[in-house]
Formats: C-alpha cells, sequence, structure tokens
C-alpha cells in the first residue's frame, strides 16, 4: 500500500490524553496515552474492508481485527455487485530466531495447508512490528501454491527493526512504542480495552 493512503499517528500531538474517553479503571495507572480510540479503528477498519472488497472478488480465506474486518466485509458487495464467500482458517504462527537464520513454525496441518492450493488468501494481522514473521510466513505459505496471496494489517510499526516489509491494506503507521488494547496484549493483559494505547513506563503488569 502506498504510504500516503495510510493514517499516520506517530506524531506525538496525535495521543489523547486518557481523561478525554472512557477506561476501564483498573488500567489507570498502566496507560500513558490513548494513541487510537476505539471509534476511529472501527471507522477505518470499514474503509479497509471497502478497499479489500473493490479490489478483490473472492473467495478470500490478532482476532478483533479479523472478526470486526469480516463483519464489514460481509456487509459490502463487489464491483460486479456480489457479496465475497469467505471462509476463515486460524493460523498461530512462530517464529525462531537464531544467528542464523528465522524459521516460521504453522500450527495448521499439512493436509489443511494443501487446501490453500488455487485459492485466494487474505493473511489478517493487527501488528506488523520487524517484519520477519510476516516475511517467512509468505514464503513458507507459496509452497503450497495459493492463487494470491494478499495482508493486511491494521497497524505497522515505523522502528528501526523493521526489515521494510509493507502489507497491501494498512490502517495506521504507528510509533516506536509498546502498544496495547482493541486484542493486542501484554502477557495476556488489557484484552478488555478498546481503544490502542501506549503503554505507561510504570506500567504495574510490566515486568522489570
Ligand atoms: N503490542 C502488542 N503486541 C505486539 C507489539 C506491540 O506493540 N509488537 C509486536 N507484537
Ligand atoms: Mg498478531
Amino acid at each position: 500500500m502506498d504510504p500516503s493512503k495510510w493514517i499516520d499517528v506517530t506524531v506525538d500531538k496525535n495521543h489523547y490524553s486518557l481523561d478525554h474517553f472512557v477506561i476501564p479503571k483498573h488500567y489507570e495507572q498502566d496507560l500513558s496515552s490513548i494513541l487510537i480510540p476505539h471509534g476511529v479503528i472501527m471507522d477505518r477498519v470499514q474503509k479497509l474492508a471497502r478497499l479489500i472488497v473493490d479490489q478483490n472478488d473472492g473467495p478470500l480465506g490478532g482476532y478483533q481485527y479479523a472478526s470486526d474486518l469480516v463483519n464489514c466485509i460481509k456487509k459490502l458487495t463487489t464491483a460486479s455487485g456480489h457479496t465475497v464467500p469467505i471462509s476463515m482458517e486460524f493460523i498461530r504462527v512462530k517464529s525462531y530466531e537464531n544467528d542464523q537464520s528465522v524459521g516460521v513454525n504453522i500450527s495448521l496441518t499439512e493436509n489443511e495447508l494443501k487446501d490453500f492450493e488455487g485459492k485466494n488468501i487474505l493473511i489478517v494481522e493487527d501488528i506488523i512490528d520487524t517484519g520477519k514473521t510476516m516475511v517467512a510466513l509468505l514464503e513458507r505459505l507459496q509452497q503450497y501454491k495459493p492463487k494470491t496471496t494478499k495482508v493486511t494489517s491494521l497497524l505497522v510499526k515505523k522502528t528501526d527493526r523493521s526489515n521494510g516489509y509493507i502489507p497491501h491494506y494498512v490502517g495506521f503507521a504507528i510509533p516506536d512504542a509498546f502498544v496495547v488494547g482493541y486484542a493486542l496484549d501484554y502477557n495476556e493483559h488489557f484484552r478488555d480495552l478498546d481503544h490502542i494505547c501506549v503503554i505507561s513506563n510504570d506500567c504495574g503488569v510490566r515486568a522489570g
């Protein structure tokens, strides 16, 4: 995606004070600011669904984004007037790093992966950080000969550690900070937070 089409929230003035929106009381000490309020996330997801349906006739194959995106896609029709048939698979991906290479371990079985042959795949991710896991996943999936593979990520982190990978559909470019909320967690915390927020330095659940 052309970076001019993302919403760039990497500039400090874009942050909202915790006072501006409702935050679960038990998280007030743990967060420093709201980066993307829930309403803006939902409006942006609607636009990404529109772009995806406009550019993909289907069928098409971080759970909060995936679930909200699919809900939006279901309501839209393509230029040729039909809804996009969707089937969903949840892939759990683990990447391993050593000094030589990055390997990626996919939780689907060989049999399930073989079903991807000839299909249009849309990988839905909540955040791209270094990009290494996504590049490794895409390489692995190519073995199973999908017809097309596209990637959408709600967030792309602007970080020096990035390998430069850019998905086809991006919601927001975010600063190099640890973010939580909208199903992004820190050790399983903050899953019930709707807004995407920056964790505070003295966050109670933060190790060390
Ligand atoms: N927050 C939550 N999960 C993540 C992040 C982040 O900033 N980066 C990679 N995974
Ligand atoms: Mg994720």
